[in-house]
């Protein structure tokens, strides 16, 4: 099969979606070229002194919203005598003060069901408070109306979703370096982090790059937290790895290489892992040597099928982090998949529809959309199994069920794309939609709740 975009039109709706879909992972091109050509002309200093007449404090940091991917520093001094900003600061922290739940082994914190409250602490933070929203998740900003997404907690089926007091993260976080590795759904859930952390950490913020565009880092200056994000889809070396210019039409793979890339993740005190979607393709060609992407013209390929070729990068990684990790130092997590619903047919929606429109999650907890492949998943955690028996200190956060009711959940049109809508794709939302990444606040935050409750663990 031949996923091209110039086919969409003529091929089935399913097609169609997958096109769109690996569209969403293309976002990432305008993601890094806007942060690689911004970055160097308009660096922004916020400085807000001697605020305690200024009560649009908020207001000020929005304004820069914009520059989400510019360096940013938002620097709030005369903090004692900053009584707004103080307690905007630490508004949620009050929120989240109940005592934190015990994980035992008995209470499984991923099966579970989503209950509207909006009465709770959710959102966790607002979305025109966050000046490093990215644009491709900023869904009311671009437009999206209704915001009862944003109003959904997580309930488990067998106990209470642990909550943390703001200064329990902090303490916990203080002097080290989160790092998320994966594809845009990990970076989706990164700036998630972000926004959670950015509104609980007062001080000093700032956002950079580095590493030609694969890192991005935000650091809590006085606090020496850094929380990074590392371009990195298949975890092993593809030709999808370029940060800015990644092809999609095939998958090559050196399936055995990984070194290029995770040289630059040992000295993470806590590292976050995704990769999924993009094995997802029909066929997978791995470079015969087995080893690093050379563009030669003349490379010999293997082609195989996806679900072995996931199985052999997982091994290539699982063998990377048993070499490399040393795990009274290094605490490794990997992030479940995650659902995306571009077929409205399987939640009794009409066939030519998607997740487009939608503003309540499906209300049976059984929904299980058909694209979330279960060899796939079985393939993933037989493999975080075989590491945990080598002693790696890995923990699977297991979002599978979690995300497939939240077809209300994702951006759709609403958002910033890597390059504007077409007149044509803006008459067609049902084609145009991303029914794959989230609005932030929203569904990963969540993720991050239970992230934390591991962490803190
Ligand atoms: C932006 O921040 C990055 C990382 O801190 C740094 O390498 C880069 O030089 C900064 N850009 C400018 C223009 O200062
Ligand atoms: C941050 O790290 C620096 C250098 O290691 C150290 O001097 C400083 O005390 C640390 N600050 C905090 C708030 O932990
Ligand atoms: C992850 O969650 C799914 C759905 O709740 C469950 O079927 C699966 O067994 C879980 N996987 C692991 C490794 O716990």
């Amino acid at each position: 099969m031949n996923y091209s975009i110039g086919l969409c039109g003529m091929q089935t709706m399913i097609h169609c979606s997958l096109v769109i879909f690996f569209l969403g992972g293309l976002a990432t091109m305008s993601y890094y070229r806007n942060s690689i050509q911004e970055v160097a002309s308009h660096d922004i200093t916020v400085t807000l002194t001697n605020t305690v007449t200024n009560k649009n404090v908020d207001t000020r940091v929005i304004d820069h919203q914009e520059g989400a991917s510019h360096n940013i520093t938002v620097t709030l001094t005369n903090k004692v005598t900053n009584k707004n900003v103080a307690t905007r600061v630490f508004d949620h922290q009050e929120k989240l003060r109940s005592p934190p739940t015990s994980l035992t082994g008995a209470c499984d914190l991923f099966s579970g069901r989503w209950v509207y409250d909006d009465t709770s602490h959710y959102p966790l933070y607002k979305e025109r408070e966050c000046p490093f929203l990215h644009d491709s998740f900023a869904c009311q900003t671009y437009g999206r109306k209704d915001s009862k997404y944003q109003h959904w907690r997580w309930q488990p089926h067998g106990c209470e979703f642990p909550r943390f007091a703001g200064k329990e993260i902090i303490e916990r976080l203080k002097g080290k370096r989160l790092l998320f590795v994966g594809d845009s759904l990990n970076r989706n859930q990164w700036n998630s982090m972000i926004c959670i952390l950015d509104s609980l950490i007062p001080g000093v913020k700032t956002m950079g790059g580095g590493l030609n565009g694969f890192l991005r880092t935000f650091k809590a200056t006085d606090y020496n937290i850094s929380v990074d994000f590392y371009w990195d889809p298949l975890l092993v070396e593809s030709n999808g790895d370029n940060p800015t210019n990644h092809r999609t039409d095939s998958r090559i793979v050196g399936i055995k290489a990984i070194e290029k890339h995770a040289k630059h993740w040992v000295d993470a005190d806590i590292l976050i892992f995704n990769s999924y979607n993009w094995w997802r393709a029909p066929v997978v060609k791995l470079i015969k040597s087995g080893e690093s992407l050379l563009d030669d013209p003349n490379q010999e390929y293997e082609e195989v099928d996806s679900l072995h070729a996931y199985e052999m990068g997982l091994k290539t990684w699982s063998n990377w982090a048993h070499t490399h990790i040393d795990p009274s130092k290094t605490k490794l997590f990997f992030m479940g998949a995650t659902a995306t619903h571009f077929s409205a047919k399987e939640w009794g929606g009409m066939s030519n529809k998607n997740c487009y429109g939608e503003t309540e999650p499906v209300m049976d907890d059984r929904f299980w959309e058909s694209r979330t492949d279960s060899k796939m998943l079985s393939i993933l955690y037989s493999s975080l199994n075989k590491l945990k028996t080598t002693r790696v200190n890995i923990q699977l956060i297991n979002i599978t069920q979690l995300t497939q009711c939240r077809k209300d959940a994702h951006p759709t049109v609403f958002k910033k794309q890597w390059r504007p809508f077409t007149n044509e794709q803006k008459k067609n939302p049902q084609l145009a939609s991303d029914c794959s990444h989230w609005c932030l606040p929203g569904v990963p935050d969540i993720w991050n709740e239970l992230l934390l409750a591991y962490i803190l663990r």
